[in-house]
């Protein structure tokens, strides 16, 4: 399936960016960063107005990324207080709860009290600028006031998503020290409560920097509130003054710390500052989504993922526009909920992950059919490679062939979108990230780092900075630098391979290193086997990802166990509750495949170019395998492979 989808000729004539407009921007961002960043940043209300635009190197010797590094403002104030003149009665956020029947409508004068009032709040529960913030909470409303209000005073959040257990979560509070932690009683997802509090409990025993826990009522459920630790949200902001002036910060100040999983180690916490982000948030959202005012926009992301914080609330409300937030799930309570959401609102762009559309797809196409959609103007796909197959159907059935499809690539890292196709620029190709945003310069590179030409097909890397970088892992710079400079020195490298086509048009190929992608959430191998091999009956584990129809890539475990131990089913079940115990359902394993020995070179080191193939099914060609230590390991392993249907 190779068709081409030519840009349409309503959207060529009236898109915010054409062809032409596109070439001159994106020549315009490469020659000249400092010109076209000092015009792009001015969507932004400054408090101190800046003189320095892009001071960045990538460079051992002068390593750093700076950007409007003299300005102030905030971030806050810019997503709200400067749109209450003219939106002030506007919707900000449209909130979907998880059962069909409740909502709720804030505009943007509700959501500056309601930001206020919580800002207050927590300096009245001593929160001050700098100071970091965990917030835990489900897909409510007050998750974003939340975010805003600590971005008003000046605090860092850290939102921690509500599928994560009480380790995982007492692991990133204590990695930033977080002395105030935002949840609620329980989480509501397609009809099942998510026990939110009693897992901050929890964690919360194992971390001694909290000294407040604010809970937002939100199911009822009975829960514990400890005295002197835990207030009641509503009380709190009750008791808060609705005025409260936003806290000037400089461009390079923290907004916020989000933790994604890498190849190595525990997971990192990704630093974005207020400036830069705020300006690649708006400026992506509005060109990306040829965004109008006026516009309903879903982006059905979990606020927990940085596509949640930039395009639910930083980017979208930036640019004052009314953003819809669901609490629940795809498939609740049928398969034809999201295409109903749209039709109650009216909404004009959606943009979902190609994990839901898969399996919606699965469902048929009545679900979406019974349904009007003919509000949709624009689709966007993010988090994964979206398969050419998911593509033509989003197209076909849920677009109605009217509706372009941007397929964003970015990461967690990047802050908002690298590349993608723009709407009345760009042919669509199913399938491709195709083309970089203004200011993105990519590159393919082999092994060796030596840049390739034309079309290739290589490890992607960008070569120079973009505002929306990221500026460091808290706490910890020279992993910053050690992670993503030193490969390729000189180079951002992705961890992404990448082929370049004859029209110069970009496709994701995946993950390079060993990270793997489930439903388009990333997981570290190394955080899954870390979490087997601390099982007591556990001696050895090896995780790589494998081709999943629904998920993308699905977990595919090798546990050898100790001597003493029975390979059972009963103890394969045990493995799979333990692990979503000790990281989150996320991480469940979807495969565990007991091995009594797994595949080592003669230094010990476990060849997982092997136990890839073995996974994947694709065990003519294993390729050399005579510098095993003990290469029988690998026939018992391809004989005893089973993956469930
Ligand atoms: C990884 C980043 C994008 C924000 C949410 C995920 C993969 C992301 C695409 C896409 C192909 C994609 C990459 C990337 N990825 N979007 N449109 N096409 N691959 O952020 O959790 O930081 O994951 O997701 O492999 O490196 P993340």
């Amino acid at each position: 399936m190779s068709s081409v989808h030519p840009v349409p000729a309503e959207w060529a004539a009236n898109a915010k960016i054409n062809a032409e407009r596109y070439e001159s921007m994106y020549a315009a961002a490469a020659n000249d960063p400092d010109a076209f960043w000092r015009k792009e940043a001015m969507r932004l209300d400054w408090m101190t107005p800046f003189t320095k635009i892009k001071n960045t190197s990538f460079h051992e010797a002068d390593f750093g990324i700076k950007w409007f590094e003299d300005g102030a403002l905030n971030v806050a104030a810019n997503c709200i207080d400067r749109h209450l003149a003219e939106r002030g009665d506007a919707v900000a956020i449209l909130w979907e709860g998880d059962s069909p029947g409740e909502d709720r409508r804030i505009t943007y004068r509700e959501l500056h009290e309601e930001v206020c009032r919580l800002a207050n709040a927590l300096k009245a529960n001593g929160v001050r600028k700098g100071d970091r913030v965990t917030i835990y909470l489900p897909m409510i409303p007050e998750a974003a006031f939340s975010m805003l209000a600590c971005a008003r005073v000046g605090a860092i959040h850290s939102v921690v998503f509500g599928g994560f257990s009480p380790d995982s979560l007492s692991g990133r509070i204590q990695d930033c020290d977080s002395t105030l932690v935002i949840t609620a009683d329980e989480g509501l997802r397609g009809g099942k409560k998510v026990p939110l509090k009693a897992n901050v409990d929890e964690a919360l025993a194992q971390c001694s920097s909290v000294s407040r826990v604010l809970v937002v009522r939100r199911t009822g459920g009975d829960i514990l509130m400890k005295d002197g630790r835990d207030v009641w949200y509503h009380e709190a902001v009750a008791k808060a003054s609705a005025e409260c002036p936003a806290e000037a910060m400089s461009a390079e100040d923290p907004l916020f710390i989000l933790y994604t999983s890498g190849s190595t180690g525990k997971p990192k916490g990704v630093l974005h500052t207020s400036g830069g982000y705020l300006v690649w948030a708006s400026m992506t959202h509005e060109y990306v989504f040829d965004y109008r005012p006026g516009d309903i926009f879903w982006c059905a992301a979990d606020v927990g993922w940085v596509t949640g914080h930039t395009y639910v609330v930083y980017g979208a409300l930036a640019n004052g526009a009314t953003t819809l937030m669901y609490e629940g799930v795809p498939n609740h309570p049928d398969f034809s909920r999201f295409w109903q959401i749209v039709d109650k609102y009216e909404v004009d762009i959606f943009y979902g992950a190609p994990t839901a559309i898969r399996a919606l797809m699965r469902e048929g196409e009545e679900w979406v059919k019974k349904t009007s959609r003919k509000s949709l103007r624009l689709l966007g796909s993010v988090g994964e490679p979206i398969n050419p197959e998911a593509w033509e159907w989003y197209y076909r059935v849920v677009g109605d062939e009217r509706c372009p499809i941007v397929d964003t690539y970015w990461q967690t890292e990047t802050g908002a979108c690298m590349m993608t196709p723009l709407p009345g620029a760009h042919a669509l190709k199913p399938g491709a990230a195709s083309k970089p945003m203004f200011g993105v310069k990519p590159v393919i590179v082999d092994a060796e780092g030596k840049v390739l030409e034309g079309p290739t097909d290589g490890n992607l890397c960008i070569t120079d900075s973009w505002p929306g970088q990221m500026r460091t892992v808290w706490g910890d710079h020279e992993r910053f630098f050690q992670t993503y400079f030193t490969t390729y020195p000189g180079k951002y490298f992705t961890g992404d391979g990448c082929r370049r086509d004859e029209d110069g048009y970009y496709w994701i190929t995946g993950r390079v290193d060993d990270v793997i992608n489930v439903s388009g959430h990333r997981m570290g191998t190394a955080e899954v086997e870390s979490a087997l091999v601390a099982h007591a009956k556990v001696a050895e584990a090896a995780v790589v990802g494998y081709p999943h129809d629904i998920k993308g890539q699905g977990i595919y475990a090798y546990v050898t166990l100790n001597a003493n131990e029975t390979e059972s089913a009963e103890v394969r079940a045990e493995l799979v509750k333990w692990v979503r115990q000790e990281i989150g359902p996320i991480a469940t394993p979807d495969v565990i495949h007991f091995a009594p020995g797994l595949p080592k070179t003669r230094s010990g080191k476990i060849m997982r170019r092997i136990l890839r193939k073995i996974a994947e099914g694709d065990t003519s060609n294993l390729g050399d395998i005579s510098t095993l230590a003990d290469p029988s390991v690998v026939e018992s392993l391809v004989t005893s492979r089973s993956v469930p249907a």
